[in-house]
């Protein structure tokens, strides 16, 4: 059965966009993007959505700020409503408690611009983790989808890409390179890999069974 799909956001949107393009592409088998929700009004993404057709929720961090249960339990109320399958983070910044992640076990993926566990848990958002990588002098960097558990960034790991740090990169100019090299095709093929049931979790590890398995 075609999977459903919610895509949690908070700002411009891109790898939400980088989604919408490969479902309209062909790329994401098996699987339909049918909600949208952001955690602020303000946000580009949600833009994005409305003018693919797709449906739209605004749950404002900032009327739930710190309760962090309260915010959850609203994104699950949601997300059960619409009957979502797979919840997809792309470029959401609130943690939520682990209310969602544990409903939604191994089926609820994140995006991170780094290669895990490197440059990785609190603290580590958008920017801040090209400004901490070009910091550490590493020569490569990349990107990194996996499923959410309780742990930030720890659940186990779906995909990964790797992308060269150059020695003239800022944090804008290697963020960008990250998101187009790295992040906008893994994310659609991770997301292409869990509608058509290929991916197996065993403990911390994921395996990828081969296409010709699963038609
Ligand atoms: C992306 O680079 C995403 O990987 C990162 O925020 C950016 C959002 O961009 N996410 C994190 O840092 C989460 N830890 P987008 O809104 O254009 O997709």
């Amino acid at each position: 059965m075609l999977k459903k799909i919610a895509v949690l956001v908070s700002g411009g949107g891109t790898n939400l966009q980088a989604l919408i393009d490969a479902q309209q592409a062909g790329i994401i088998k098996n699987g339909e993007i049918t909600c949208v929700i952001s955690s602020s009004e303000d946000a580009y993404a949600l833009t994005r959505a409305r003018e693919n057709s797709i449906g739209t929720h605004v749950v404002r961090w900032k009327d739930y700020r710190p309760d962090r249960r309260s915010f959850s339990e609203e994104i699950l109320r949601i997300l059960r409503e619409e009957s979502i399958d797979l919840v997809v983070y792309a470029g959401f910044m609130v943690i939520l408690d682990e209310v969602v992640s544990k409903a939604y076990a191994n089926r609820m993926m994140n995006v991170h611009p780094a290669l895990i566990p490197s440059f990785c848990g609190k603290g580590f958002y958008g920017l801040h983790v090209h400004e901490a990588v070009l910091q550490s002098g590493v020569k490569l960097t990349g990107a990194t989808v996996h499923f959410v558990n309780e742990v930030c960034d720890g659940g186990p790991i779906i995909l990964q890409k790797a992308v060269e740090v150059l020695d003239d990169d800022t944090p804008e100019s290697l963020q960008k390179r990250v998101m187009r090299e790295a992040e906008w095709q893994i994310l659609p093929q991770a997301v292409s890999l869990f509608c058509q049931d290929r991916i197996v979790v065993n403990g911390t590890r994921t395996y990828i069974k081969p296409e010709s398995c699963c038609q």
